[in-house]
């Protein structure tokens, strides 16, 4: 078999710290070792997206877009990839296409070279625009497979939605495990079928939650996938990606070598090791994250079980709270199977509760009613009649592209901020504000503050 090194992106600098250390990695602690990085040879480094970019501004006094394009100074050779949540940009709700256009051409511009982008429901509609705006300008656009289990997402699903964003023209496509459920034996089924059926490079990217990822991560290396992400040793496991070091020593010698430096490697560690500690005590972060098998079992993981524990005593029904594990399930199979990720997740759980607490759809919230109507876009199994009758009455369902309903933004968006003083703003912070309005800001107030007096 001919040699086939498997390709690694380096997570440390998103989703590790994003996973371990609540986002709190500041520009300064990367400085020191981004050359470094540059030098290992992945096949790219992630770096941004919606937390980090809402962290910069909320939490670490950082201009997001300042740290890009600091970031691609130093990152001369290595791409560096973004997460993006397709029609939602970095938040929760869809925007108008030219603001999504705007957003990628200007990530691209200022130095993203992979934009991974998803959706939480899987509907390719919502990563229509996204995708080919990322080719417009230049970039590698990666579309998103988002993995569930469930009877509408079998591996057949999976690859004719790995056709429909070949068909859109997506570069490569990435298997997003973001709970930690694809099990090892799964992921060579899944790969191999999607590498019979696809010529696009395959991406894995799990999080190690369940304890399985390190194992998935090599079965599904043996059966073809071509590129997996993992984040070095002192921001890896846990709730995190799986270990770069370990999976590097694992290949050693065998036809799939990553043909890293182990050295290289451990230098770096060394010095995110540093990094977690000054984090875990300059922002007084628990350290205590451990691994939770649970979450094979309900798909969600346990932090968000005990959230719920307490909002159940909070609502003095602590006592139904194994009632809440039993409705859980039965609430997504009624809503149509979304994937349990952000904003799903919590939608199918906050129903549970009010089911449990006040009795079955007694309240319905409007995030539901919206997910109902299809204003989230189309659900990947059918939503169950007798839910949607008092959810939404006869009201119809949408059957275009949610997006379709929202006129252009970006003017508008402008014209709000220069109310708010700010006439001459960037379209950069004019991206920021769009993103998250309150906190963008509070920082560019902040810094016209900070800059008078630095003036002094
Ligand atoms: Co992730």
């Amino acid at each position: 078999m001919a040699n086939k090194p498997l390709k690694i992106v380096e997570t440390v600098i998103r989703d590790g710290h994003q996973s371990l250390c609540a986002t709190r990695m500041r520009i300064s602690d990367m400085l020191p070792v981004l050359e470094q990085m540059d030098d290992v040879g992945y096949y790219a480094i992630e770096a941004w997206g919606g937390a980090t970019f809402d962290a910069c501004l909320r939490f670490l006094n950082e201009d997001p877009w300042e740290r890009l394009r600091t970031l691609k100074k130093h990152l001369k050779k290595t791409p560096i990839q973004m997460l993006l949540r397709g029609q939602n940009l970095l938040g929760y709700n869809h925007y108008a296409d030219d603001v999504v256009r705007e957003f990628c051409k200007r990530s691209v511009d200022n130095g993203v070279s992979i934009i991974r982008i998803f959706d939480a429901l899987n509907d390719t509609r919502n990563l229509e625009c996204a995708m080919r705006a990322t080719k417009d300008a230049g970039g590698h656009a990666q579309g998103c497979i988002v993995y569930t289990i469930s009877p509408y997402h079998r591996d057949e699903d999976f690859v004719k939605l790995g056709q429909e964003l070949v068909d859109m023209g997506a570069d490569s496509i990435c298997i997003k495990d973001m709970a930690g459920l694809l099990a090892p034996y799964a992921a060579v089924n899944l790969v191999k079928a999607l590498k019979a059926n696809l010529s696009i490079p395959i991406n894995l990217h799990t999080h190690f939650t369940s304890g399985m990822g390190d194992m998935t991560y090599l079965k599904a290396a043996e059966a073809g996938v071509d590129i997996v992400d993992t984040a070095l040793s002192p921001f890896s496991c846990a709730t995190s990606q799986p270990c770069t070091e370990s999976l590097v020593a694992t290949l050693k010698g065998s036809d799939i070598d990553t043909g890293l430096d182990l050295k290289k490697l451990n230098t770096l560690a060394e010095h995110f090791k540093k990094v977690r500690t000054n984090i875990v005590h300059d922002f007084n972060l628990n350290n205590s994250i451990n691994i939770d098998p649970k979450v094979l079992s309900f798909q969600i993981p346990g932090g968000m079980l005990s959230n719920l524990l307490n909002q159940m005593r909070e609502m003095g029904v602590a006592e139904k709270y194994p009632q809440l594990l039993e409705e859980m399930p039965i609430v997504r199979a009624e809503l149509g199977y979304p994937p349990l990720v952000t904003p799903m997740s919590q939608i199918v759980a906050s129903m549970a509760v009010l089911n449990v607490a006040l009795g079955r759809y007694k309240m319905i919230p409007r995030e539901v009613k919206d997910l109902v109507l299809g204003k989230y876009g189309k659900t990947p199994g059918p939503i169950d009649p007798a839910v949607q009758k008092l959810a939404i009455g006869d009201a119809p369902q949408i059957d275009h592209r949610p997006a379709d309903d929202i006129p252009p933004q970006l003017k508008k968006i402008q014209e709000k901020l220069a109310d708010e003083g700010f006439t001459n703003a960037s379209m950069e912070d004019v991206l920021s504000y769009a993103s998250f309005p309150d906190v963008a800001l509070q920082f560019m107030k902040g810094s016209i503050i900070g800059s008078h007096f630095r003036d002094m």
